[in-house]
Formats: structure tokens, C-alpha cells, sequence
């Protein structure tokens, strides 16, 4: 089975002091995630040591960054390289959030360089992709998420895009409590698996874990995720209180 998956995207939110107490709460609550079950932090930049160290020895648990730049090291005045990361012992970075791409111009192509250095470093890049409300409006959601597949990741070999997880999010679910519907959100996470299966063949698509995101909360994961192609979330708002994303990490597969 793949890999089930509930991420937490903290964004720009909580003091270093609000950020140790959620993690606390969350990590204290009782849970039982099974092999093919990981929770991910995705936290702002300056926690992530402090991140790390909360989680030693939990299983199945990781710290994440939110962005990375896509040079090794340089002149580069404000920006993080996965050779900083790594030297922090984080494996998992969230890109192309639409937040980046929306407010920081981050393009397909940027971010296929981004795909890139991670993957060279050895990381696991949850690649976020997802249609403004206009494109769904136009019912063209599909060609959109294609698009941003094709330029960003379909230059990668097999054995590389393996390594990549998905978030599917729809820009016009993201913090406004309107999420997709799940039969919305299966029908077009089908429609990237079938993507990745024409383009790298069956059993690559289906080892790939495919997240929804976009006002996903306690009431409404176990839902979503119960869907055959929806592997988990990637999770902002409801991240961010202990309770909630406790039971997000319940609803998984
Ligand atoms: P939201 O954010 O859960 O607050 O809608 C999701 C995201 O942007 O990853």
C-alpha cells in the first residue's frame, strides 16, 4: 500500500513557544500510525531544529520545510539550500504551494529545478499543484493540473518521480472552509494517477501518495481520505489546533 499521509502546513503562523506546545499536544495525543502511515510538520524555517528535536525517535514522523531554493549554496541574500536543510537532518520540503506560486511567481519551470536539487539530495518533495477558481469555473481543471505536471515533473526518470509525493489543491478551497467535494476531489486525483501511469506505467502511479488539500478539518477527512485515490492531506488552518489535526491523523487510511 502507499504511503498514507497527513502533513501539517503551518505557513507563516505561531510563535516558536506556540509552535513547541501544538507539537507537544499533538505528539502526546494517542496514535498508532501502522507502516505505511506518516505524519509530516511542515513549520516555518527558524523552528525546524527545534522541530526536529521534539520528534527524535518517533516513527514515521518528519519535519518539513515549506520552500527551498534551488541552487546548492551561494549569494543567494535570504534564501535556504537543501545543503542547509540537509545538514539539519530534514527530508521532506513542500513546493509549489500555491501561496509561492501565486505571491513569489514561482513557475513550473523554477520549480522543476527545485524537483530537482531535492530529489538529488535525497528528498521527499511534496509537489503541490491545484486550479484557481476561474480554471474551474471553465470545468478545465484537468488540463491545468496536467500542465503543471508535465513542465514541473514529467522530465524525471521512474525511479525518481517515486520519490515525489503529490498535494492536490485547489487554490479556490485553500483557507476558505469551501473544500471539494470528495467525489470532487477523487475524480481529479484519478486523473493525475492516470497521468503518472500514462506516463511512467501502472505500478509507478500507484505507488505515488496523492494528498488533498484545501480546508481540510476533523470533520471532513475521514471522508476525503476514505476515497481510493486520496492518500492522505495537507492540512493549513486545522493544523494548527491540537484537537483537529489529532483527528486528521485518525481519519487516515
Ligand atoms: P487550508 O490550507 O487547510 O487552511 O485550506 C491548505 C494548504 O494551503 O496547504
Amino acid at each position: 500500500m502507499r504511503k498514507q499521509i497527513a502533513a501539517a502546513n503551518w505557513k507563516m503562523n505561531l510563535t516558536l513557544q506556540q509552535g513547541e506546545q501544538l507539537l507537544d499536544a499533538i505528539l502526546q495525543a494517542p496514535h498508532e500510525l501502522s507502516a505505511d502511515q506518516q505524519v509530516v510538520f511542515a513549520v516555518p524555517f527558524p523552528y525546524l531544529q527545534a522541530a526536529q528535536a521534539k520528534i527524535a525517535g518517533k516513527k514515521n514522523v518528519f519535519i518539513a520545510a515549506q520552500n527551498v531554493y534551488s541552487k546548492k549554496s551561494g549569494a543567494f541574500t535570504g534564501e535556504v539550500s537543501v545543503e542547509i536543510l540537509q545538514s539539519l537532518g530534514i527530508q521532506v520540503v513542500i513546493i509549489g504551494h500555491s501561496e509561492r506560486r501565486e505571491y513569489f511567481h514561482e513557475s513550473n519551470q523554477f520549480l522543476a529545478d527545485k524537483v530537482n536539487i531535492l530529489l538529488e539530495y535525497g528528498f521527499t518533495p511534496i509537489f503541490c499543484v491545484g486550479e484557481p477558481l476561474s480554471i474551474r469555473e471553465e470545468n478545465n481543471q484537468n488540463v491545468y493540473v496536467q500542465k503543471q505536471l508535465q513542465e514541473s515533473l514529467f522530465h524525471l526518470s521512474a525511479g525518481q518521480v517515486q520519490k515525489v509525493v503529490v498535494a492536490y489543491e485547489p487554490i479556490w478551497a485553500i483557507g476558505t472552509g469551501k473544500t471539494a467535494t470528495s467525489s470532487q476531489a477523487q475524480e481529479i486525483q484519478a486523473f493525475i494517477r492516470t497521468q503518472f501511469a500514462r506516463q511512467y506505467g501502472e505500478a509507478v502511479a500507484e505507488s505515488i501518495s496523492i494528498l488533498y488539500g484545501g480546508s481540510v478539518k476533523a470533520s471532513n477527512a475521514l471522508e476525503l481520505f476514505s476515497q481510493p485515490d486520496v492518500d492522505g492531506g495537507l492540512v493549513g488552518g486545522a493544523s494548527l489546533i491540537a484537537e483537529e489535526f489529532v483527528a486528521i491523523i485518525n481519519a487516515l487510511k
